[in-house]
């Protein structure tokens, strides 16, 4: 006999009158006390009420059936029958009862300190939710996230198979390569004082697949990286990762254009329509972000011109800096929502992404009010046009280096338009983000870092600048971006060893790290290299967005904690010290910073 002949979630009127046999979670009892005994049973396809009632049962089941509690795990062997007292229209398997004949507890669930209730599960709060996540999981919307990344998995696998991709497997132990990001390390026993690095991407291996003449490739990888969690970032991640030889930049985004299409067909019902190109440049100069959303308005303004004319410091000081732009941003009908204390909010925003301050001022029938208002007097017309102001709205402005005034102002466009509720949720706008510089200047470290990572070409146009003028050279790179989320990244590689040589020259590598870090690939780029390029997209962030959280940690079976612990297992824990002896490893107390 089968353990189960039906899941929970199947019983339909077209079964009544058959005998069922279901397993499952118990979700709620009832006992009413005239020898009716109501059970919800629970699995991951739905509930099905049973009923055990004195007049069918023996006494021994009526017995077992009156013990049970929540979460204990049953089987029932019974008659279905049309639902007496009429239908549950709220339940698939509302039309239909199973008449309980013969029960099995199989364990029993002691005390449970979560319940999985969907109404339950925002007050439970989620470091409780995380250490009993083998309650959590029972929740319908973590089972329905569960299936959406099934799908997700199984409608890549089958629209690359269907293009000629090979789903090829990258090792987990490698040599520590940087990738932008902190590498975890694992030491070597057989090679002690030596260690492993756990991949941040396969980046250099799919790399390697092409010029081994796999053409295509594919994999749904791990990427480990030891940086510290945010809402839509955990230290291990998972990539649909590819890489194709034998086409260009455009070829390769009509390809990942059609594959994101698909998902959002396939599961939402969602066309994403044409995809558009929008050059970096564009993006920040206008949205203020190399990601963003277009779900609303609010552009950017270049307002340095008028700026100028007036002998407000904070716009003069700003126009002085090599670079240096004021712009703005008009927030419609915002003067009245906009407090105060929003206005502070917002300021700490813009300061906090880099700008001294977030100079602002109100539009009223009479003109501009209220904070800079009177520095801007003299121009308040010309600006008034510029702008295209009516009255009741709120101008925000960025004053400093281009990219600083943008970046911060992007971000305080966000945030402003989160507090007042300005975004169409419903709506579903897809970009790619292209045309990027190929290095960015870091002031900290003063040297050219990849914006991308360093196997990113240069566009053809572009490769005569590198010895000459890095800052000016655009990459072949290019990010999708939906909704504001950044959800895949990519570029056209270097397949040129001397190309690939003087890129590690401009981020400051010499020829001996080149050697010992990157040796192998020098090599195997010197032995013929396809041209070949790809992408990765966050598999954990496209089912953010399939299922509409903004928490990365509802979208992961096992997630890590913001400060990056298994709560469940208690990982990272202690090692035995003769574990520690045998990798010749030996613990110090941290050295104060
Ligand atoms: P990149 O680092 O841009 O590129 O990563 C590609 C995509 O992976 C997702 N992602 C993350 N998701 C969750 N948590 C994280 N910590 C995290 N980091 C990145 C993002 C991102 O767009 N090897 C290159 C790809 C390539 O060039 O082909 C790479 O890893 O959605």
């Amino acid at each position: 006999m089968s353990m189960r002949t039906h899941t929970c979630g199947e019983l339909r009127q077209s079964h009544i009158d058959t005998e069922t046999t279901i397993c499952g979670w118990v979700n709620t009892f009832r006992d009413q006390g005239k020898g009716l005994v109501f059970i919800d049973v629970r699995d991951r396809t739905g509930l099905t009420q049973v009923v055990f009632d004195q007049e069918d049962c023996n006494e021994d089941v009526m017995e077992r059936a009156r013990s049970l509690r929540r979460e204990d795990v049953i089987q029932i062997v019974g008659n279905v029958e049309q639902r007496v007292g009429g239908a549950n229209e709220k339940l698939a398997t509302g039309q239909v009862e199973v008449r309980g004949a013969a029960l099995t507890i199989f364990s029993r669930a002691h005390n449970p300190p979560i319940l999985p209730d969907e109404h339950d599960a925002a007050k439970i709060s989620e470091e409780v939710r995380l250490r009993h996540r083998y309650i959590d999981l029972r929740r319908p919307s973590m089972q329905r996230m569960l299936q959406v990344r099934h799908d997700l998995s199984a409608l890549t696998r089958e629209y690359f198979h269907g293009m000629g991709f090979l789903e090829i497997e990258t090792p987990l132990l490698i040599k520590s390569t940087p990738e932008g990001a902190r590498d975890f390390i694992v030491p070597s026993r057989v090679y002690p004082g030596k260690w492993y690095a756990l991949p941040q991407s396969p980046q250099i291996f799919k790399q390697i697949l092409m010029i081994g003449g796999c053409d295509r490739y594919l994999q749904i990888c791990k990427c480990l990286r030891d940086e510290d969690p945010r809402a839509d970032r955990q230290a291990e991640f998972t990539q649909i990762d590819l890489e194709m030889s034998f086409m260009n930049r455009d070829e390769v985004l009509k390809i990942m254009t059609g594959f994101v299409r698909r998902i959002f067909k396939h599961l939402l019902g969602v066309d994403l329509g044409t995809i558009p190109h929008m050059p970096w440049k564009l993006a920040i100069d206008t949205w203020g972000s190399d990601r963003p959303d277009m779900r609303f308005e609010m552009p950017l303004t270049d307002i340095s011109e008028i700026a100028a004319k007036t002998d407000f410091k904070v716009f003069q000081s700003a126009l002085a800096k090599d670079g240096g732009v004021v712009k703005a941003i008009r927030i419609p009908e915002s003067a009245k929502a906009l407090t105060r204390k929003l206005l502070d909010e917002l300021q700490e925003t813009a300061k906090l992404h880099g700008a001294g301050g977030l100079p602002w001022t109100k539009v009223t029938e009479n003109g501009f009010e209220g904070g800079v208002a009177k520095f801007i007097d003299g121009v308040s017309e010309e600006l008034a046009a510029e702008l295209n102001v009516e009255p009741g709205d709120t101008i925000l402005m960025g004053c400093d280096r281009w990219l600083t005034a943008c970046e911060s102002l992007g971000q305080v466009r966000l945030h402003a338009a989160r507090m007042l509720d300005l975004i169409d949720t419903a709506a579903w706008k897809a970009l790619w983000v292209v045309d990027f510089p190929m290095f960015r200047w870091s002031e900290d470290k003063q040297r050219w870092l990849s914006e991308h990572h360093p196997f990113t070409a240069p566009v053809a146009e572009d490769i005569d600048k590198l010895k000459t003028d890095p800052g000016a050279v655009v990459s072949a790179g290019y990010d999708m971006v939906l909704n504001g989320s950044e959800i895949g990244g990519g570029s056209i590689r270097i397949h040129d060893p001397e190309v690939q040589q003087t890129v590690f020259d401009i981020l400051g590598l010499d020829a001996e790290q080149q050697a010992v870090k990157f040796g192998f690939l020098l090599e195997a780029l010197k032995q013929g290299a396809p041209p070949h390029g790809g992408v990765a997209f966050g598999l954990d962030r496209l089912v953010m967005l399939l299922t509409s959280t903004d928490n990365i940690r509802d979208v992961i079976a096992f997630p890590k904690t913001q400060n990056g612990a298994d709560l469940m297992t208690e990982a990272p824990g202690p090692v035995d010290a003769e574990q520690l002896d045998e990798l010749c490893v030996s613990v110090h107390e941290p050295t104060p910073t």
